[in-house]
C-alpha cells in the first residue's frame, strides 16, 4: 500500500511545480477537469496491481522488463496500424528475450496516454521568431505558428479518447489471437522480410514452431493453455500533466486505495523529480507501480530519499528506476546509486533507457540518436549489474514498428545524409523495427550470460 500521509489527489497544488503549461483560460481549463473527472477510468486497479506482482519477479531477478513506444503519441498519426506495428514488434522483442533469456518477460507499452513532454525551455526559435516551445499533442500543436503554440484544454479531452481507443485496440491484440504463439512467424513485418535480424528471427520462430509442434503431441495446445494464446500488456507513460493524471485517480472500491487510472504504470521524468516537488507529491500517493528517471545528475542521497517517499514499505514491484546516464557516463555514474540501495535493501527494478543520454544534433538541425552509443549503454548497463551482482532488470525503449530513419547506424545503415527520408518522430529520434530487433538479440545475449553466471554459482564446486 502506498504512505498516504497526509495526502490527498490534489496536494501536489500546494508544491513547487515545473513543466507544466500557463493554460489562458482557467475556467475552460477547469470545465475540462470536471469532464475527466466523470469519464470512466482507462486501466482497473485490479490490472496496476497484477503489473506490480509481475514487476515485483523483476525486482527479485526472475523477469526482465521490456517498455517502449513513442517519445510522444500524434494526433496526427493516430491509425490503427501504426499501434498494431508499435505492439508487434514488442511482441517481436518479447520473444526474442524470452527465448533466448529463458526468462518471463513483462510487456510495457508507452502507448495509450504518452502525450506530454517536458521541454528545455519554454521558448524556441524558429527562422527568427520566437515561439512557445511544443508540448506534447496534449498541451499544443507542433505545427509552428503562435495558434498552434497556445495551450488548449480542449487537448487532454482528446488525449484521453485516444488512450482509450488505443487501449482498446491492444486488449483486442493482446488477447483476441492476435499474440497466439502459433502466429510467431506473421509478427515479422513485410518490410523486414530480406534483413539480417529478419532471418535472425525467423530461424527462432521456426525453432518455437517445433516446440510448439513436440508439446502438442504431448497434448498441451494454445486451446489448452491460456499463457500460449494471450499476453499480458500494459500501458504506461510519464506522468507530467498532473491536472490531466490527477482527473483520472479514482478510489478502487476492492481496497480503499487512491490509483491514476489513466495508465497502469506512470513514471516521473528526469527533469521533474525534484523531492519537494509537485510531481514527486502527486504520484507518492497514487497505488500504481511507479518510475522515476535518474539521469547522471542524479544524487545517491536524493535516490535513496525518492525511494523512502515512493516506496516507503519497500514494497518489490513498486518503484523502477529507469537509468538514463548516456553512453560515456553509465559505467562511472550507474555504480554509485546501484552500490547504496543494494547495501540499504533497497527493493527496485533497475531498468536502462538508453535513449535519453545519448541525443545529439546533426548538422541539418535534426535530433538522432547513434546506434552505437544506444548498444554502448546497454552493453555498459549489464557491465554494471554483473560487476555488483544486481539484476539487469529491464530496458525503456523510444521505438516504432515503423521503417523510420530517425536513428543512425545499425544493420540498415541509417546515415546523416539519409536521415531525412523518413523522419516521423513527433518528439525524440525513435529506433525503427530492424534496430529494435538488433537491440533485443543482444540484450538476449546478456540475458543467457547473466543466466549461465547464476546457474554456475548455485552448482556444487561451481562446475
Ligand atoms: C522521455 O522519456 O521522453 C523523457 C523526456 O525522458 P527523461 O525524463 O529521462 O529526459
Ligand atoms: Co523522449
Amino acid at each position: 500500500m502506498a504512505e498516504t500521509t497526509n495526502w490527498t489527489p490534489e496536494s501536489w497544488r500546494a508544491r513547487p511545480l515545473v513543466q507544466m503549461p500557463d493554460y489562458p483560460d482557467a475556467d475552460a481549463l477547469a470545465r475540462v477537469e470536471t469532464k475527466l473527472r466523470n469519464y470512466p477510468p482507462l486501466v482497473f486497479a485490479g490490472e496496476a496491481r497484477s503489473l506490480k506482482r509481475s514487476l515485483a519477479e523483476v525486482a527479485e531477478g526472475h523477469a526482465f522488463l521490456l517498455q517502449g513506444g513513442d517519445c510522444a503519441e500524434s494526433f496526427a498519426d493516430f491509425h490503427p496500424n501504426t499501434i498494431r506495428d508499435t505492439f508487434r514488434i514488442l511482441l517481436q522483442m518479447a520473444v526474442v528475450l524470452t527465448f533466448g533469456g529463458a526468462i518471463p518477460v513483462v510487456k510495457v507499452g508507452r502507448m495509450a496516454g504518452q502525450f506530454a513532454k517536458p521541454r528545455s525551455a519554454n521558448t524556441e526559435i524558429i527562422e527568427g521568431t520566437e515561439y512557445p516551445s511544443y508540448r506534447g499533442d496534449m498541451i499544443n500543436g507542433p505545427e509552428v505558428t503562435m495558434d498552434a503554440r497556445v495551450p488548449d484544454p480542449d487537448r487532454l479531452v482528446q488525449a484521453y479518447n485516444q488512450s482509450a481507443s488505443t487501449l482498446n485496440l491492444l486488449r483486442a491484440f493482446a488477447q483476441g489471437g492476435y499474440a497466439n504463439l502459433r502466429a510467431v512467424h506473421q509478427w515479422n513485418l513485410d518490410f523486414l522480410a530480406d534483413t539480417p535480424q529478419a532471418h535472425r528471427y525467423n530461424d527462432l520462430a521456426n525453432r518455437i514452431d517445433e516446440a510448439m509442434s513436440f508439446m502438442a503431441a504431448c497434448g498441451v495446445t494454445p486451446d489448452l493453455v491460456t499463457q500460449m494464446r494471450e499476453t499480458s500488456f500494459f500501458t504506461s507513460h510519464e506522468a507530467l500533466h498532473l491536472t490531466y493524471e490527477q482527473a483520472l485517480t479514482r478510489v478502487d472500491s476492492t481496497t480503499g486505495d487512491w490509483y491514476d487510472c489513466s495508465a497502469h504504470m506512470l513514471w516521473i521524468g528526469d527533469r521533474t523529480r525534484q523531492i519537494d516537488g509537485a510531481h514527486v507529491e502527486f504520484l507518492r500517493g497514487v497505488g500504481n507501480p511507479l518510475g522515476v528517471k535518474a539521469g547522471p545528475s542524479m544524487p545517491v542521497d536524493d535516490l535513496l530519499r525518492l525511494c523512502d517517499i515512493l516506496n516507503p514499505e519497500n514494497e518489490p514491484g513498486r518503484l523502477t528506476v529507469i537509468a538514463r546516464m548516456g553512453a560515456e557516463q553509465v559505467t562511472e555514474k550507474l555504480p554509485p546509486l546501484v552500490r547504496a540501495l543494494k547495501a540499504e535493501g533497497r527493493k527496485v527494478v533497475w531498468s536502462c533507457d538508453p535513449m535519453h543520454g545519448n541525443t545529439e544534433k546533426v548538422s541539418s538541425g535534426l535530433k538522432t540518436r547513434d546506434f552505437d552509443r544506444i548498444l554502448a549503454e546497454v552493453r555498459g548497463f549489464f557491465a554494471v549489474h554483473a560487476a555488483e551482482g544486481t539484476h539487469a532488470g529491464g530496458v525503456h525503449f523510444e521505438l516504432t514498428g515503423k521503417n523510420v530513419t530517425e536513428c543512425i547506424g545499425g544493420a540498415s545503415a541509417v546515415t546523416e545524409a539519409t536521415l531525412g527520408d523518413r523522419y516521423e518522430t513527433a518528439c525524440d529520434p525513435r529506433l525503427n523495427a530492424d534496430q529494435s530487433l538488433e537491440l533485443a538479440f543482444l540484450i538476449s545475449g546478456h540475458l543467457k550470460a547473466e543466466r549461465d553466471k547464476k546457474r554456475n554459482a548455485q552448482r556444487p564446486n561451481g562446475k
